[in-house]
């Protein structure tokens, strides 16, 4: 078996995805539509099973999450409260010479020799332009071509015959003002908001200006109260929500790795304070950075709520067949950190397109991040709305009225400075920011908080293109006249696997073959995607269903009917990573296919 090499990899998937129906190019008839994406009858199947798997793991076999289904649109003021309105923007800058735009960040650096121009003069006309322009050439260009470049540039500005005014040169290093395809200045980066926008109502106007949501997280902050009120839960407890999001990124990239429509899926898991934790219980229990810390206490404060989802969803990954080498972890440090940011760890897929470090390793792109958002989304929809987000906790108020002064105050204090710090920094004037703050420091005393909470928020499109590469081998087999031929195997695993199972009679001019095997494929294909297939010699067909990645291919053949009356009613099962098989009685057949895909 061999691999091949990166870049040549991720072409070879985005030509089997196209080839077997995982993933389409949006509106192709027309010439396709950038960043976004449709999955073909394969795809759809495989990202039913993720987000399948992820909500039954998330809600149903937990006692304490639960799930919501909100609109893609919603109140406006909601993305000013979230912030997006104000501060959910890339830094955009346009080529002088074609418009091209670039994401300012995201410009790789260049170093090379400037050559600055003050203007131009039209030797004819004698018009004159006074735009700066200034065009990098890698060490040893010709100047002459910098002067062409600047040429076009002032020719774009009305001038026929162009004089160059006020040339000089200098040496630049590492620099992301220039277009790196073409060497000519680039405009200054600029704010450039991601939310896609629409009008609600038939009028087009500032006030019916609405958003397409840019993460599905908000409308859970916005019906915390209700799912609250409704469902029985008491904190800490979790409101889980899949669906659609959009941003307007500048430059999607990467295949479906950075895309304009997309899906995510996301907890916010609501917990107490740290300060009511302690004093209920005491004390607030510490856990290693690293490594699951076990089952959930009662003692847990933010920090080992948050390891615990950080290892909870990297078991989630393992679970599907994504290894532990084949992630990556980065732990955002201070700086990279939101004001109200505790921490944030991202959870990286190696991808073949992710950059390498210094020995040549993977690092991996952002699959996953878990953050730790203090109070700050409830306290902003608190004070957006006017309406209430604080829960009030008997445990609290009874274990409160038990602590000795010292302890209260202590307790208090740190609220009171959490609570400030979080109003100062959200633009709350000092004396109301104190006043404000005294008063939740007195709440916290009779009972009273804002939840904090834990956000591990995944992306379905990322996910899926991640188990596409892990699942993509190639496997070359010989025949005996020394012919070598190289076949596509994706390794999906069971669970996640588009197809489950293949049926195939032994012969397609059989009748009675035909008739069991179709009896079979029934027999399945109401607890599992099945799929029956009669064409072609059953080395194909096995050669079609490991390229689909289905890990088991059933074949019905003379012995299945009775030929040897010992082996009547079984079947060959074929797996597909080792293509070695065995043969088993019809009656097990669904619990063994079975025991194999959950
Ligand atoms: N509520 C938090 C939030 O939305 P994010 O890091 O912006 O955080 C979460 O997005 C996840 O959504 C990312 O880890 C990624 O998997 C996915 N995602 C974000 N932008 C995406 C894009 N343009 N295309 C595909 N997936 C994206």
């Amino acid at each position: 078996m061999s691999e091949p090499k990166e870049n040549v990899l991720m072409e070879k998937i985005v030509s089997l995805c196209k080839r077997r129906g995982f993933v389409f190019q949006s509106s192709e008839i027309y010439g396709g539509i950038n960043g976004f994406w449709d999955y073909g009858p394969l795809g759809a199947e495989l990202k039913r099973n993720v987000k399948e798997l992820w909500w039954s793991g998330m809600t149903r076999l937990r006692d304490d999450v639960v799930g919501l289904e909100a609109t893609i649109i919603m109140a406006p003021q909601i993305w000013k409260a979230s912030g997006h309105v104000d501060t959910f923007c890339d830094p955009m800058c346009d080529c002088l010479l074609t418009k091209k735009r670039f994401r300012a960040d995201q410009i790789e650096p260049q170093s090379g020799v400037a050559y600055f121009f003050t203007g131009a003069k039209d030797a004819t006309s004698g018009k004159q332009s006074n735009d700066a322009f200034s065009v990098l050439l890698p060490a040893g260009k010709p100047p002459e071509s910098a002067r062409k470049t600047a040429t076009q540039f002032y020719q774009q500005r009305g001038l026929a015959t162009v004089e160059l005014l006020g040339e000089r040169s200098e040496k630049v290093e590492n620099s992301q003002r220039y277009n790196p395809e073409n060497g000519a200045q680039l405009t200054e980066p600029r704010p450039f908001n991601l939310m896609l926008q629409t009008f609600v109502g038939p009028i087009q106007s500032d006030d019916n200006v609405a958003y397409l949501r840019p993460e599905t997280a908000q409308a859970i902050f916005a019906q915390f109260k209700n799912v609250l009120e409704t469902s029985r839960q008491k904190l800490p407890f979790g409101i889980a929500q899949t669906g659609k999001a959009f941003r307007n990124e500048v430059t999607p990239r990467n295949f479906t790795f950075r895309s304009r429509e997309f899906e995510q899926m996301e907890l916010e898991f609501f917990i107490k304070p740290d300060e009511a934790v302690e004093a209920i219980l005491g004390s607030v229990a510490t856990v290693p950075e690293t490594g699951h810390p076990g089952e959930p206490q009662p003692n847990w404060g933010w920090q080992a709520w948050h390891q615990y989802w950080v290892e909870e969803r990297v078991r989630f990954y393992e679970g599907i067949g994504l290894s532990r080498e084949t992630l990556g972890f980065h732990r955002q440090s201070a700086e990279e950190l939101a004001h109200y940011a505790r921490a944030c760890v991202d959870i990286l897929y190696k991808f073949p397109f992710s950059k390498r470090n210094e020995q040549g390793e993977l690092l991996g792109e952002e699959l996953e991040g878990i953050a730790a958002r203090s109070d700050f989304d409830l306290s902003q929809h608190e004070r957006f709305s006017g309406k209430t987000m604080g829960v009030f906790d008997e445990e609290l108020r009874t274990a409160w009225s038990k602590l000795n002064d010292v302890k209260k105050q202590s307790i208090s204090e740190r609220y009171y400075q959490a609570r400030l710090k979080y109003l100062t920094k959200s633009g709350v004037e000092t004396a109301k920011a104190e006043k404000d703050a005294k008063e939740d420091a007195e709440g916290l005393a009779k009972g009273q908080y804002i939840p904090h909470v834990i956000e591990p928020s995944a992306g379905v499109d990322r996910l899926i293109l991640a188990l596409i590469a892990n699942a993509y081998s190639e496997v070359t087999t010989t025949d005996d006249k020394g012919k070598s031929e190289t076949r596509v195997v994706m390794k999906f695993h069971p669970r996640v696997a588009p197809i489950k199972v293949g049926v195939f009679p032994l012969l397609k001019n059989k009748p009675e073959l035909v008739a069991k095997a179709k009896e079979v494929f029934t027999s399945l294909r109401g607890h599992m995607m099945a799929f029956y297939d009669d064409a072609g010699a059953i080395g194909r067909r096995y050669a079609r269903q490991d390229e689909a990645g289905t890990p088991f291919c059933v074949t019905i053949d003379f012995d299945t009917l009775g030929e040897k009356p010992e082996l009547l009613n079984t079947v060959t099962i074929r797996h597909r990573d080792d293509g070695k098989q065995e043969r088993l009685p019809l009656t097990e057949l669904l619990g063994w296919l079975q025991a194999r895909i959950r």
